[in-house]
């Protein structure tokens, strides 16, 4: 079992002890330059850490999406699931409250500040870990997952990165499990968010596009291997869930 680089621990115990040969991630440079401002920066985490804001920045969809995500696991959680990357709201109490017998959440983030207001966020509960990693080098040993979720991370990603965290979701995840990514998509022709949304992630999100223009199977591995891919679409084609089964 290979070390990780750092765990939050106490409440949570961590599945693989803090070592001293592997240091925390650097924060990555898009995250500091791009991003400071929504999830960095402690004022952030206290104005984006409502609910109702989450859902008005999704146009009203944050439970529609969060629902979608979570009936991919099914009503009880018998298995192992990876989040990759915390989400404000109860994205993560949500999926937490379905835990059941063997059930397991493993959830990293490669800023401290948003592990510690998850942590905030959480009932003390011995299934479910935090740990400080980068979604492009997970630490976790191939297969180790039967379900990775991926909420609204890859359109903050630049390319080069937001193929390595899909490269390290399907490394992760076993054989017959499933990877669910819920983002962005390129809304249909006459959906009036089509033109708000461009203007509005084209001035804050400079790779969200990106997944407008292309399908995000096409940032998968040229030689990946899984057995299905299925991608539906929300709101008038403005956001997208692909569940790859590996
Ligand atoms: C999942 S995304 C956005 C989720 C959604 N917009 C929300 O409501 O929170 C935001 C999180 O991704 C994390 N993140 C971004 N790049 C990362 C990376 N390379 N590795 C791990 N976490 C990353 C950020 O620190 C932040 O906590």
């Amino acid at each position: 079992m290979k070390p990780c680089s750092t765990t939050i621990p106490r409440i949570f115990p961590p599945v693989y002890p803090a070592s001293a040969s592997q240091p925390p991630p650097a924060i990555p440079d898009y995250l500091q330059k791009v991003y400071w401002w929504a999830y960095l920066h402690p004022n952030a985490v206290r104005l984006f850490e409502r609910q109702w804001l989450v859902n008005l920045i999704l146009w009203g969809n944050f439970a529609r999406l969060r629902d979608a995500t979570l009936a991919e696991l099914g009503k009880s959680i018998e298995q192992k699931v990876l989040q990759v990357a915390c989400v404000y709201g109860d994205f993560t109490q949500r999926i937490a409250a379905r835990l059941s017998g063997p059930g397991q959440l493993d959830v990293i983030d490669v800023a401290p500040i948003q592990l510690d207001n998850l942590r905030a966020k959480l009932a003390p509960d011995a299934r479910v870990h935090l740990h400080q990693q980068d979604s492009s080098a997970l630490h976790f040993p191939d297969a180790s997952f039967n379900s990775t979720l991926l909420f609204f991370l890859l359109h903050e990603q630049p390319e080069k990165v937001r193929r390595a965290t899909l490269a390290e979701a399907l490394r992760v995840t076993r054989p017959g499990g499933k990877i669910v990514i819920v983002d962005y998509h390129l809304p249909q022709a006459g959906n009036p968010f089509r033109y708000i949304m461009k203007g509005v992630l084209k001035l804050l999100e400079p790779f969200a596009l990106d997944l407008w223009r292309h399908e995000i199977a096409s940032f998968l591995p040229a030689d990946a291997s899984f057995a299905n891919l299925d991608k539906t679409t929300a709101f008038g084609g403005l956001y997208q869930k692909v569940v790859i089964t590996r």
